[in-house]
């Protein structure tokens, strides 16, 4: 067992989280930038770099102070290496090293995507390798072999966008604030599946998606609806759950294809998208399965999921001391 400080800061969140192998995640905490980067309509690398610099240490202190526990009682730092911005993973790498080096502690550098794959390690249920996952968020739809705990092996990815993608340009044709998937789900739950919007690919028989045409199929909807109509809220309600209804049907649909092709009937679901509650809904409902999700708070990138992830690195021992960071990180590669 052992005590880790997690530090995510590959994009526009700034995590932090302690995690111990005993007591489990003793405190976390978390900023988002969405405020800073709406005023430019998206994630402007260089600010988010200066807001990382801006918060991390206030973080840092503040989830030591929650834990009421002392630096130096942590065992190792995992920090977020990659895939991401070079710029934010470099704030995140380079704290990690200097309190590294200061505590004389080891540094373990983690691939953002297996911190979204073991976040499910988080929640009452945990799932034991081997199973199947689905990995939906904001920049990745994949669907992902793991063997074991650091042996994973990519069955499907998106030809285009990630399902996080088409939740938020879609929201975005709708005039909803970014990310939109929250709020799309927040709308569908008054709405109908009236608009019975494509469902791209969900008969391939392959394990890859494609959301790209989406948004076109929305764009166009919501064209043809203007020139009879303002777009009520009753509309608007409709166009979410049609999305959210087409989007999810794809996600369990692909997932079931997985489980059949494999044989394995475990499937973990995480990454932003597994927040949504009507795709834990669906896939709650088929028999013979079983499903594992991150805390419904700890799906959106966090610190805790590092931690996480560094925890069973430490543990293993599969871990080195470099400080790096590698802005187009393969899962594949690890
Ligand atoms: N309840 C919800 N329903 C659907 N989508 C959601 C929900 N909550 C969040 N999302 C989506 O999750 C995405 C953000 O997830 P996450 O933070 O895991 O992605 P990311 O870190 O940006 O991408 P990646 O991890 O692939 O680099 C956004 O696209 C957001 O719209
Ligand atoms: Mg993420």
């Amino acid at each position: 067992m052992a005590r880790i400080l997690g530090i995510e800061t590959s994009c526009d969140e700034t995590g932090i989280a302690i995690y111990d192998g005993e007591h489990g995640l003793l405190s976390h905490a978390l900023h988002s930038q969405i405020a800073l980067h709406n005023l430019y309509g998206g994630v402007v690398p260089e600010l988010a770099s200066r807001d990382h610099v801006k918060r991390i240490i206030p973080l840092i202190n503040n989830c030591f102070a929650q834990a009421q526990i002392d630096k130096s009682t942590i065992d190792a730092i995992a920090y977020t290496a990659g895939p991401g911005l070079n710029g934010a993973l470099l704030v995140g790498a380079s704290i990690a090293n200097g309190l590294g080096f200061c505590l004389d502690k080891p540094v373990i550098p983690i691939h953002h995507l297996e911190g979204h794959l073991l976040s499910p390690l988080l929640g009452q249920h945990k799932p034991q390798p081997p199973f199947i996952a689905l990995l939906a968020s904001g920049g990745h739809s994949q669907i992902i072999m793991v063997e074991k705990i650091g042996k994973y092996r990519l069955l499907g990815d998106t030809l285009d966008d990630a399902a996080g993608e088409a939740f938020d340009k879609t929201a975005k044709l709708l005039g909803l604030p970014y990310p939109g998937g929250s709020h799309i789900a927040a709308l569908a739950k008054q709405g109908i599946d009236a608009y019975k919007l494509p469902r791209p690919m969900l008969h391939s028989n392959d394990l890859n998606f494609s959301f790209s045409g989406l948004k076109t199929a929305v764009s166009i909807l919501i064209d043809k609806i203007k020139i009879k109509q303002e777009l009520t809220l009753e509309i608007k309600h409709n166009i979410a759950k049609s999305i959210e209804e087409a989007i999810t049907d794809v996600l369990v649909k692909k997932s079931m294809l997985a489980i059949k092709k494999i044989g394995i009937n475990r499937l973990v679901i995480s990454g932003g998208v597994s927040a949504n509650l009507t795709l834990r809904d669906k896939l709650n409902k088929i028999e013979n399965i079983e499903v594992f999700y991150p805390p419904q708070n700890l799906c959106t990138d966090n610190g805790a999921m590092i931690a996480l992830a560094g925890h069973t690195r430490y543990l293993a021992a599969t871990y080195n001391y470099s400080f790096v960071v590698n802005p187009r990180w393969q899962l594949s590669e690890l």
